[in-house]
């Protein structure tokens, strides 16, 4: 049945959306190449403005909550003290006549105390249809929307836009920016890890946490942003007593990884649309045996392409990178995990970490057994895309510095000889039939060179 579906793909597209952001402005004409390092935003800066009212609710996100998208996780902060744990939602504006209760949660990190944190999982909602929930109390309330995904199924087509390696710099700002502007618009937001950057300041100065929970609110309240870890999750620092991973990022941000029998929240799958999404963790044990292994093997059986045509795979570290910025960190993931991904014909395989951006065709590097000395990758029809999209914006800049390709340089498609930018991607869902495409999306009229903004068509 797999086999059927993946021959239904090959006459689908995939129709991919790069819109490369620039560092003043929303629309110009000419390229910035920016190679210094970007800086963060001040603590002042307005984007991380605290919302008007005693204790009122901050830094707002929600995210899928269940398996096929009929429930939502709602997740804020109150900093001052508890206050209420309710979510008052319905379909209509003036009529929030259902309510759902969170649970609270805070954590410490060295000499940092959080604020009262909240999570709360609005079942059993409608497909495709709008909710208006609201939090907090009294006269310090606040009101937000989204709308929920289509009921899952092989014909739905659906949006989602990719942002990786965000931070909080002004670059961040104007890549988020620049994906709430862009024309095509995404439903969902496909991130494939490093959040906050709070890690680069002394002692992970988890303020930096709250800033950033506070700047991509604007977004993230309103449509689901599907979480990945990245290393940038990870606050490790043992020099300050600080030895469990992922502490700050696991407190605030919850994903719904029971409901694919994930043992951890860094790793899980969810069904959207028509598309089946599997999230990995690049800094989670994956060898053999280990949980994640063991997750990931049961779950590709489960993928049901009749259902869900399309199989993605969001992951921090790329399997294939041609830059010198972690060149090959994820190659020990690769090894062990890209066999299932060509047995089961993984379609796109998303990856952030390299700050850059970066597109293979379809090619595997399977057949290597030392001996036959085939170490490089082939193309093969059975294999996934592998895209980069870690350009997001934060503080430690762009990748420009290229080495040789661990992909097969002569089907690797690269931003070589050509401008650097920070960016975001949209990434549609159709089952339209078309031929491949590169042209600006905002005029249609300028190259891509001229206009900094470009989209393509991949014919899988
Ligand atoms: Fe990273």
């Amino acid at each position: 049945m797999a086999d059927q579906f993946h021959r239904l793909l090959l006459a689908a597209i995939i129709f991919f959306g790069l819109l490369l952001s620039f560092c003043h402005g929303g629309v110009t004409s000419s390229f910035v190449r920016k190679l210094e390092k970007t800086i963060d935003m001040p603590l002042d800066a307005d984007v991380f403005r605290v919302p008007h009212g005693y204790n009122a609710p901050q830094q707002v996100h929600i995210t899928q909550g269940n398996m096929d998208g009929s429930a939502v996780i709602v997740s804020w902060v109150t900093p001052g003290r508890a206050g209420s744990n309710m979510v008052l939602y319905g379909t209509s504006e003036d009529n929030l006549k259902f309510q759902a209760k969170g649970k609270l949660t805070q954590y410490k990190y060295y000499t940092y105390k959080s604020g009262f944190i909240h999570h709360c999982t609005l079942r059993n909602l409608k497909f495709a249809t709008k909710y208006y929930y609201k939090l907090g109390i009294g006269n310090t309330t606040r009101q937000f929307w989204f709308t929920t995904p289509p009921e899952v199924g092989p014909d739905v087509p659906y949006t989602f836009g990719l942002i990786g390696d965000l931070g909080q710099s002004y670059d961040s700002n104007s890549t988020l920016s620049h994906y709430e502007l862009n024309p095509i618009k995404g439903e969902a937001v496909l991130f494939v890890g490093d959040l906050s950057y709070a890690d680069n300041y002394p002692n992970h100065d988890n303020v930096r946490w709250d800033t950033w929970g506070r700047f991509v609110e604007r977004s993230v309240a309103y449509q689901p942003w599907i979480w990945t870890a990245g290393n940038h999750e990870i606050d490790f620092a043992p020099e300050i007593g600080e030895t469990k991973p992922f502490k700050p990022f696991s407190h605030r941000y919850t994903v719904p990884y029971k409901a694919s029998g994930s043992t951890a929240p860094f790793w899980y799958s969810i069904k959207r649309a028509s598309a089946h999404v599997i999230v990995l963790s690049s800094y989670s044990a994956y060898g053999k045996y280990t949980p994640q292994y063991k997750w990931l093997e049961e779950e590709f059986p489960k993928v049901n392409r009749s259902e869900t045509p399309w199989l993605i795979v969001l992951m921090h570290s790329p399997w294939y990178n041609s830059y010198n910025y972690h060149y090959m960190e994820g190659e020990s993931m690769r090894v062990m995990y890209e066999p299932w991904f060509v047995q089961n014909k993984v379609d796109v395989v998303f990856a952030g970490h390299v700050h850059a951006y970066e597109r293979t065709h379809r090619i595997s590097n399977i057949a290597y057994n030392i001996i036959n000395g085939d170490c490089m990758p082939v193309d093969d029809p059975s294999a996934p895309v592998y895209i980069t999209i870690g350009d997001g914006g934060n503080l430690e800049g762009l990748a420009t510095n290229m080495t040789r390709s661990n992909a097969a340089p002569k089907t690797v498609f690269q931003l070589t000889g050509r401008p650097y930018s920070f960016g975001h991607a949209i990434f549609s869902l159709s089952r339209t039939l078309t031929h491949a495409y590169y042209a600006c999306p905002s005029t249609g009229t300028k190259t891509a060179m001229q206009s900094g903004c470009y989209r393509f068509y991949v014919v899988l």
